[in-house]
């Protein structure tokens, strides 16, 4: 069918509009209309151009997505080679200063003479990819390869939502014939860490062939490479500008730009995607600042960087400064310290944390990472510690983000000689000895020891003497850190057999104020059992639960040899809070504690356990019906039901009452038919007062 011009002129609109709402929501975050506004123009678009192939074109929107399965990449040789740049080999900010002196000395400028101008840019640590348009329109990818020759990834990039099919035109700068555009490839960490989040569910549900990738780079280097597109367009990547191969020169109509920031700013406004960190600036100082600044931000970006690069502003400086070898005069890459690094590992420890959690470490042949040495890794927990198979002796990568606590990323398994054994969970506390579990639905193992472990010392004593626990007053933080590390508290019954001498021994510590705590703590002997419960800081045990734990069994004796199901018995007592006193009071450690205190002078006044709330009407069944004088329904349904009465619907033999009010109908008709005793409202209430009714 031959296309009438009506028809083209739909397409060139729809194309239009796709093309600027993808870059409305891919480059700059703001999309102008829903999504579902925009799937039915493209699928508009998509119908056209099913009925007139002949109007196809590579630009079209639609073209981003589809493609056969790839065989290999075909080569490219680059017009213009991709160079590499020279790293400067100090981290310190005087890297800048250096670059500054040497790019200075070739120019033969003094010190007279005015500063150079640079920008300044991100280092994107992912890979470098030339686009190449021609007359407006993506025409192919490639990546850099060794420089020279690249491969064909086109159908890849072209799912790289940020990177426009067909640049934008504009008015004051014509797009030129030939313009090769150079940038980074890179996978934000957000979008790293939802695909190794998809990935390991893929792995969870037992898909073949899947693995987790050890870090951004690599995974977009992955996507990239992938030659199933299909697969290629599940890896959300991300992609900026910063430089140029081949243009079309002013004489045969380009543009003429005289510096780099210009460039850079034409590449924006032909809808490239063009990091807003870059900066023009003025001599060492600023590159310094710069440096500085972005370092410090490293870590809140929301995309990995390995440096920053330094650029001569000026293109015709940068062509008198010229390359030596392979690399150019007029830029250098300077490096932050590296965040990930390979090592080895040592052993893997089990450290007790303040709250009694157990985390596997790594202990690792020392390496300098992130900027300072590292010698340990966290491991998080023992799912953690399977899902990457660490064992003793592995090769690992190790990893530190600003202050971030280290990290192993993952094992080089080509690297492993030898089997070590698959890492278990050690089933006792290694600090206490006391038993270590892991509850239903959590990651981590936890030490019971609680007040006896020596990890969770100090977090215990603090929390056994705060206010709303024993009130213990004058004893805080900093005395507290200051006792357990002289060791003259080790338990809790220590503190009440502290005498003037180990006090006043303490630094900072004089005869008044020791006096005062001595009196402090002997004053919270006298206490509540509530308070003294919630004080041994057992987990899952608050204020509340050993209110009602306290109310429920009247003594700590009772509590003390309650099994698990007698402690669901309690009100909002559930299984998990049920096992977790259980557990605790199960370790001789903790009743040897809860002994001691008592034998040092603790003490409360216990009552009578709550009997169970009596149930007089237990067995009876009950109808209700009409309205009662002052009774609603539901309030006398919940009175019967309280008492232990069934409350049905129908009168039947079974019923034992019936409860009737103004205007009962054939309810009370049938009571009277079967005769089942009928009650009024007075009735009612006696009934639930234990008389007859
Ligand atoms: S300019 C001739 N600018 O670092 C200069 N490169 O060897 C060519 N890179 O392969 C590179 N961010 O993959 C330049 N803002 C930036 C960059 C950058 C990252 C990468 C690029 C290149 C390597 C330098």
């Amino acid at each position: 069918m031959a296309a009438s011009p009506k028809v083209q002129e739909r397409i060139d609109a729809l194309r239009e509009l796709l093309h600027r709402h993808a870059h409305q929501y891919y480059v700059l975050d703001a999309p102008e209309i829903p999504d579902a506004e925009y799937d039915r123009l493209f699928r508009e678009l998509q119908e056209l151009e099913a009925a007139h192939p002949d109007l196809l074109a590579p630009d079209s929107p639609t073209q981003r997505v589809g493609g056969a399965v790839l065989e290999g990449f075909a080569k490219v040789r680059h017009k213009v080679p991709m160079l590499s740049i020279r790293t400067e080999t100090d981290i310190e900010a005087s890297g800048a200063r250096n670059f500054d002196a040497r790019v200075r000395r070739e120019l033969g400028l003094g010190e007279g003479d005015p500063p150079v101008d640079y920008v300044a840019e991100l280092k994107f640590d992912g890979l470098a990819i030339n686009l190449r348009y021609e007359h407006g329109v993506l025409v192919q990818a490639a990546t850099r390869g060794d420089g020279e020759v690249g491969e064909d990834v086109t159908q890849n990039i072209r799912g790289i939502g940020q990177i426009p099919l067909r640049l934008h035109a504009s008015r004051q700068l014509p797009i030129p014939a030939v313009l090769e555009v150079r940038g980074e490839v890179f996978m934000r960490r957000d979008q790293f860490e939802r695909l190794n989040e998809l990935q390991r569910e893929k792995i969870a549900k037992g898909a073949k062939g899947e693995k987790t990738f050890v870090n951004p780079r690599n995974a977009a280097a992955g996507a990239v490479r992938q030659l199933d597109p299909a697969i290629a367009r599940q890896r959300p990547l991300s992609f900026y500008a910063y430089g140029w191969g081949e243009i079309t020169p002013p004489e045969q109509g380009g543009p003429a730009f005289t510096t780099h920031f210009e460039l850079l700013q034409a590449l924006r406004i032909w809808g490239l995607p063009v990091s807003q960190e870059a900066k023009v600036a003025h001599g060492a100082d600023d590159l310094v600042a710069f440096h500085q600044d972005v370092g410090g931000r490293r870590d809140k970006l929301p995309f990995d960087i390995d440096g920053v690069v330094y650029k001569v502003d000026s293109l015709a400086l940068q062509k008198r400064l010229g390359f030596v070898t392979r690399e150019p005069r007029w830029a250098v890459a300077h490096k932050f310290p590296a965040q990930e690094q390979l090592t080895t590992v040592e052993s893997i420890d089990v450290y007790v944390g303040r709250t009694g959690k157990l985390t596997p470490v790594a202990r690792l042949v020392p390496v300098f990472v992130g900027g300072v040495t590292v010698t340990n890794a966290t491991l998080h927990n023992e799912d953690e510690v399977h899902r990457k198979d660490v064992r003793v002796g592995d090769t690992v990568i190790v990893r530190r983000a600003g202050d971030v606590i280290p990290e192993v990323v993952g094992v080089v398994p080509e690297k492993r000689h030898g089997a070590a054994a698959v890492f278990t969970m050690p089933r006792r506390c290694p600090v206490c000895g006391s038993e270590a579990v892991r509850e239903e639905g959590e990651a981590d193992y936890r030490c019971t020891g609680g007040l006896f472990c020596g990890a969770q010392r100090k977090q215990a004593i603090l929390h056994f003497a705060q206010r709303r626990a024993m009130d213990i007053e004058g004893l805080g933080d900093k005395l507290v850190d200051q006792m357990v590390e002289a060791g003259v508290v080790k338990t809790l019954p220590d503190l009440y057999r502290l005498g003037l001498a180990n006090l006043v021994a303490l630094d900072r510590m004089g005869e008044k104020s020791a006096q005062n705590l001595l009196a402090g703590i002997e004053k919270s002997k006298q206490t509540t059992l509530p308070r003294f419960l919630y004080g041994l800081g057992i987990r899952h045990v608050g204020e509340a639960t050993a209110r009602d734990l306290a109310r429920h069994f009247g003594g700590l004796d009772a509590i003390l040899d309650a099994s698990a199901e007698q402690l669901l018995e309690v009100p909002d007592v559930g299984p998990v809070v049920a096992e977790s006193i259980h557990t605790f009071f199960a370790q001789p450690h903790n009743r040897e504690v809860v002994e001691q205190l008592r034998a040092c002078g603790v003490h409360w006044e216990e009552g009578e356990p709550v009997a169970r709330a009596p149930k007089p009407l237990a067995g009876l069944t009950v109808v209700l019906t009409g309205t009662l004088p002052t009774l609603s329904r539901d309030e006398a349904k919940d009175l019967l039901e309280a008492a232990g009465a069934k409350v049905a619907g129908s009168v039947s033999k079974k019923t034992s009452y019936v409860v009737a009010g103004a205007e009962a109908g054939s309810k009370l008709e049938k009571a009277r038919e079967l005769g089942v005793a009928v009650l009024d409202e007075d009735g009612l209430r006696r009934l639930l007062a234990g008389g007859q009714g």
